[in-house]
């Protein structure tokens, strides 16, 4: 096929319309703050590494966000609406957390919160506490490739729980498969929360990955054919897939394109 390192395979297929559909819309909700203590671990499992994606602005959100954890690293722009005191371009943050209190409001780290006010006015958005914001899905940016974490309670040879990381673009990682390098013979994983992904039945390594990626109505397998954990992955480790996912969200939604915010 002439590749070298990695192929990116498409594969279009029509996916059912679903609650992602749209997602770029600007939609209302309200938003406040908390102490970053809140979201150290988070729903999505990032733990100490979600402060270094997005400028360290994260945020949780509710369950029609959050999706079951398909939604944990997706990225927001979301801007306060009081125009004396919110900048017009708001702040952009990604998803790490699961909103458990509300299902319409975010929850925003207080970096984040005060990244939405405009300049020197911070304190005065902070003393609002919650605020009516608007916000919209937007491409998640990172300037890493596709990784994977190799999670601790992996067991070589056969158990392997792999986290997701740097995942780019307007996309949804709906899933994963495992094979030995140069092996046709995939072993699929299973979605255990958020962004990991484990089986009971990974072949020995050297180990390479495909995904199936998810933007709105297509998808395409994104596949690794060289290694990316080699025969000695270790537990703690990340391993880089040396590409990157840059799509951007296909809707059948025109309505939100010629809006600019
Ligand atoms: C991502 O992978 C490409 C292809 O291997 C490589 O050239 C590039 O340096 C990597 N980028 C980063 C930020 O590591």
């Amino acid at each position: 096929m002439g590749c070298d390192s990695v192929c990116l395979i498409f594969v279009l297929f029509l996916l059912p319309c679903s609650a992602m559909a749209c997602d770029r819309c600007v939609h209302q909700a309200r938003a406040g703050y908390s102490s970053s203590s809140a979201f150290s671990v988070g729903a999505c499992g990032y733990g100490s590494l979600a402060l270094g994606f997005s400028g360290g602005y994260v945020a949780a959100a509710g369950s029609s966000l959050h999706r079951g954890g398909i939604g944990c690293g997706a990225c927001f722009q979301v801007r306060c609406k009081n125009t004396k005191i919110c900048s017009s371009g708001g702040v952009k943050v990604i998803l790490t957390d699961l909103n458990k209190i509300s299902d319409t409001d975010l929850a925003l780290n207080r970096p984040a919160y005060a990244a939405m006010a405009r300049y020197g006015m911070a304190k005065e958005l902070k003393k609002l506490g919650i605020v009516d914001v608007e916000y919209k899905r937007i491409p998640c940016e990172h300037n890493k490739n596709l990784s994977i974490r190799v999670e601790e309670k992996s067991q070589s040879p056969n158990y392997l729980a792999i986290k997701v990381l740097y995942q780019g673009g307007q996309t949804d990682i709906v899933a994963v498969d495992v094979a030995q390098v140069g092996s046709s013979d995939w072993q699929f994983m299973s979605r255990e929360y958020g962004p990991v992904w484990s089986t009971n039945r990974a072949p020995p390594g050297p180990l390479q990955l495909r995904m199936v990626v998810t933007g709105g109505y297509d998808g395409k397998w994104v596949w690794s054919q060289e290694e990316v954990l080699p025969v000695d992955w270790k537990t703690g480790s990340v391993y880089d897939l040396r590409v990157q996912i840059t799509d951007i969200a296909q809707e059948g939604c025109f309505t939100c394109d010629a809006k600019d915010w």
